[in-house]
């Protein structure tokens, strides 16, 4: 086991990680179960972009996640699923329940002819179908596309259509909190559009009644007992896709990140198990969401790569009322728990008499991701939640990077509130100035670059490789540009600063803004749109929407009749993450004699800072700028 036990063991571990990445590489890959071992670790080049990882190397991911272990650990927990509802009884499904029921879902895929490298489009909520659903695709080679099932209808089909899908595996509808949301309507909505798609399998969750397409739609419950519970694991080449997921970036549409399977397994598991010092045994909580990044690395495939217990929560935090993460930790006695600042602030505002009656004392590493934490919400996070003896780790990664990057090891880094500390093993980070030269030494600040592959590293967006080698590896010639920008401090310390591109993070959403400007300028009022972040106490980020409408919708309609137009838009384009928190009217945008809009401007009358605006000298309408001011929205 390449374990890191203490601050000795990551130093040489780091140390050897940097002086012969393949030969480090190399041994902890030692550990799975391969079908045919690799002949070569590595083979990269960053400036005309490509990289791969154990090359010529056979395997299939899920005989590591879940065959490896039936010899030892058949009757063990796997996953334990908490439905939304606290009285519907949870399930554990245990290292041969999801053997079987992946096995099954793989052969129900493969009956409606699904084959390897073909995608399939998950579009569910949090319920074990789900994981069974990504496990299956990975069994039989087929390149899972898991997408947030809060997205809207537009947002699935130009996902769908941009992977050209041919599955879709949805559910009836989605118990979230009180409330319920019709997943499968959804994407009827968005089928109309996607000719690529031959089957649509539909999870009778609710119960609730929807309309079933005659030759496309079919019940899962229905499929899934006409297979047998055996299925015999593709062999997969350690650079064959494992899955697309799409993300947001600052131009117009999202992009397909694609991981491929050696190298992402082989990454993910080494930092589940070191990260969060998870030992056999253990109950481990992430309460992300399986449609993001997190859930794809730290619900399902790390945890169960490492053998472990991973917990799956279908609700949400506040409902029924502000205790519940607090009551599932104290019912399941969770040990590491893994959650994003957005949570630890709205439920820090909830106050102490949710937390204090649960009991939390199982509890042994908190984690953090998604966004910077404010040392509020770390404070509170590591008195109130971890009673002061567990170790939080911060973790900075993207999901470019498909596992965790900066962070602390449990209870090894000694961890600096606000920080997420130092690189893990594999991972050189450089910061670069806007002239592309490195930064050296301590004390600084600049743009998050790395310098050298790692396993579990992007390899392409899908269908446009060009856009990837664009988007990640033209601004600074021979480094990974992350778009963080990113302080090291007198320690070596890291601290991410946030993006410092068009990207905004909203309550741990990544959310580009100009493809909510997009959005926004689809609604027929609208002539012209520019969103920024602006800092909310709560989502980290807010979205701060200032919108040009056409004079004659102005006399027509109020401007209450305007923005809720506006807003519906979004939502209807995007869904409701995307939905603006704040939305100015305005008569004209701050541009610059060339056009430019000067975002800087219009970020600090977002913030309510407008006592120094800077040099607006280049502006082709300085008045425009007092305009905006004086209907600014605090
Ligand atoms: C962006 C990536 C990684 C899974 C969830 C988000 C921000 C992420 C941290 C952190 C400060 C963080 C960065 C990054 N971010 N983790 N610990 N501290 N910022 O994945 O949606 O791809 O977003 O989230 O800005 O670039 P994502």
């Amino acid at each position: 086991m390449s374990r890191i036990k203490n601050l000795e063991d990551y130093s040489v571990a780091y140390r050897e990680s940097v002086e012969d990445p393949s030969k480090f590489w190399g041994n902890v890959a030692e550990e799975f179960t391969w079908k045919k071992k690799w002949d070569q670790v590595l083979d990269w080049n960053f400036e005309d972009y490509y990289c791969k990882w154990f090359i010529g190397g056979k395997l299939n991911i899920t005989e590591n996640c879940i065959d490896r272990h039936l010899e030892t650990k058949a009757d063990q927990a796997a996953i334990i699923w908490q439905p939304n509802d606290p009285h519907e009884a949870p399930i554990t499904f245990t290292y041969a329940d999801v053997h079987r029921e992946v096995c099954k879902m793989a052969n129900v895929l493969k009956s409606y002819g699904v084959k390897k490298g073909d995608r399939v489009c998950l579009y569910m909520q949090m319920v074990p179908e789900l994981a069974f659903s990504v496990l299956a695709c990975a069994r039989i080679g087929a390149i899972h596309s898991v997408i947030f099932a809060g997205f809207s209808s537009h947002a699935l089909a130009s996902r769908i259509e941009d992977a050209n899908a041919k599955m879709v595996i949805t559910a009836d509808t989605a118990y979230r909190g009180a409330k319920q949301i019709p997943l499968k309507e959804v994407v009827d909505e968005s089928l109309n559009a996607c000719p690529s798609v031959e089957t649509c399998l539909v999870l009778k969750r609710t119960g609730e009644e929807i309309y079933m397409k005659e030759g496309r739609d079919v019940w899962l419950h229905e499929a899934l007992e006409q297979v047998s519970t055996e299925n015999e694991a593709e062999v997969m080449d350690s650079e064959d896709p494992l899955f697309i997921l799409y993300t947001s970036g600052s131009t117009g549409k999202p992009k397909g990140v694609v991981h491929t399977t050696g190298g992402y397994m082989v990454y993910t598991k080494y930092t589940f198990e070191n990260v969060f010092q998870y030992d056999e045994g253990d109950t481990y909580w992430c309460t992300a969401d399986i449609g993001w990044i997190t859930g794809h690395s730290y619900i399902v495939y790390g945890p169960l790569l490492a053998g472990g217990t991973t917990l799956m929560f279908e609700g949400i935090p506040t409902w029924p009322d502000a205790g519940r993460f607090w009551k599932i930790i104290s019912k399941f006695k969770v040990n590491q728990f893994y959650t994003a600042p957005t949570a630890i602030r709205a439920l820090m505002a909830q106050g102490l008499e949710n937390v204090d009656i649960h009991d939390l004392s199982s509890l042994k590493v908190l984690g953090t991701v998604g966004e910077p934490i404010n040392s509020e919400a770390w404070q509170w996070y590591y008195e109130h939640i971890g009673k002061r003896k567990c170790p939080i780790v911060d973790t900075w990664w993207q999901t470019e990077t498909g596992g965790m990057m900066i962070s602390p090891i449990a209870g090894v880094t000694p961890t600096k509130p606000t920080y997420a500390t130092l690189p893990l093993p594999g991972i050189q980070p450089a910061l670069l100035d806007s002239e592309g030269k490195e930064i050296d030494g301590r004390g600084v600040e600049g743009n998050l670059c790395i310098k050298h592959p790692w396993p579990s590293i992007l390899r392409t967006t899908w269908g446009d490789h060009e856009r990837c080698k664009f988007t990640y590896f033209s601004t600074y010639k021979g480094y990974y540009f992350t778009g963080d920008g990113c302080r090291r401090d007198e320690d070596g310390y890291y601290r991410i600063l946030g993006r410092v591109d068009d990207v905004i993070n909203v309550s741990g959403h990544r959310l580009g803004t100009a493809e909510i400007e997009n959005a926004i300028n689809l609604y027929s009022a609208v002539i012209e749109s520019a969103v920024v972040g602006y800092p909310h106490e709560i989502k980290g980020q807010g979205t701060y929407a200032y919108v040009i409408c056409d004079p004659v919708a102005i006399e027509e309609y109020s401007m209450e009749e305007l923005k809720k137009g506006i807003s519906s838009m979004v939502v209807k384009e995007i869904g409701p993450i995307a939905r603006p928190d704040k939305i100015q009217i305005v008569r004209g945008l701050p541009k610059t004699r060339s056009g430019k809009i000067m975002r800087r401007i219009l970020r600090k009358v977002a913030e309510g800072d407008t006592s120094n605006l800077g040099d607006t000298s280049t502006l082709l309408d300085p008045s425009i700028v007092e305009s905006i001011k004086e209907g600014a929205i605090s």
